[in-house]
């Protein structure tokens, strides 16, 4: 089978010379389920906005369905993202805007510009956007304002949103962070069944390796913007878990 994602050779270093990225080379394939694990500024944020162009990346190639994501002009990178549907930490959702509006934004790459903006929306996007909030369980709040909802309401909209793209792959950066247990369970339960529902890919950023091990069908670890382990979860041993959070290394202390 084909990679539905293909990334090879990529480094980013941001202006002030951070190396967030070090020639990291992987396939995805239609249907992973990929979990990225590893400790504060490994580069995993860095690495999922390579992949949609939200960073450009210093050198290497990002390949989405067999097209170059970082060297395609700037109306083929916008049919591109289209299919990458992403769910942030935060949520970014606009306040004041109903859930319902929140979610039509994930139409806006396929409405023409003036339309979009003006928040014109044709009824059978509405149709939809209102079956996929059904789905996550949401459409008695459809009217409501974003800034009403709860933590995990807010993240299901999140979740909505990018599904109104009708994506390909979900990139989700932490999306459980901000959530309490209760919540992140109902979220990653929601995200895990909607990819295999809808056969849709996932990579998702998490902290927490008992998470990463119960819905990960391979997990990628990272340090100091390498990959340093890529593997299914019952290869992740507590060696593997040591390095990829460096707990094993000792304090740093003064040479005097
Ligand atoms: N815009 C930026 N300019 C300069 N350096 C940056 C920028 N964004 C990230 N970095 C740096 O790049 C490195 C990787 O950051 P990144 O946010 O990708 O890590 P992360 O694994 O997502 O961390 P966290 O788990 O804290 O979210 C870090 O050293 C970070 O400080
Ligand atoms: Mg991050």
């Amino acid at each position: 089978m084909e990679p539905i994602l293909n990334i090879e050779h990529l480094t980013k270093v941001y202006p002030d010379g951070t190396v967030a990225l070090s020639n990291i080379s992987f396939e995805v394939h239609p249907g992973e389920f990929v979990v990225v694990i590893g400790s504060s500024g490994a580069g995993k944020s860095t690495l999922l906005r390579c992949i949609n162009l939200l960073v450009q990346p210093t050198e290497g190639n990002v390949t989405f369905k067999g097209k170059k994501v970082n060297r395609s002009k700037s109306k083929q990178v916008k049919h591109i993202r289209r299919e990458i549907g992403m769910v942030f930490q935060n949520f970014n959702l606009i306040d004041r805007l109903s859930v319902l509006n929140n979610v039509l934004h994930g139409r806006l790459g396929y409405t023409n510009t003036i339309k979009g903006s003006l928040g014109i929306f044709n009824k059978k996007d509405i149709a939809e956007a209102e079956s996929i909030l059904e789905r996550v369980g949401l459409k008695q709040q459809k009217y409501k304002r974003a800034d009403e909802l709860s933590g995990g309401q807010m993240q299901r909209v999140g979740i909505s949103r990018a599904l109104a793209q009708k994506p390909r792959l979900i990139l989700a950066d932490e999306p459980i962070a901000s959530l309490d247990p209760a919540s992140s369970k109902n979220i990653m339960d929601h995200i895990y069944n909607i990819c295999k529902e809808d056969q849709l890919t996932a990579i998702v950023n998490l902290h927490q390796v008992d998470v990463a091990l119960k819905y990960a069908t391979r997990i990628i670890g990272m340090q100091h913007g390498r990959i340093i382990f890529d593997g299914q979860p019952s290869q992740l041993s507590d060696k593997v878990i040591d390095e990829i959070y460096d707990t094993k290394k000792p304090p740093l202390v003064n040479a005097q």
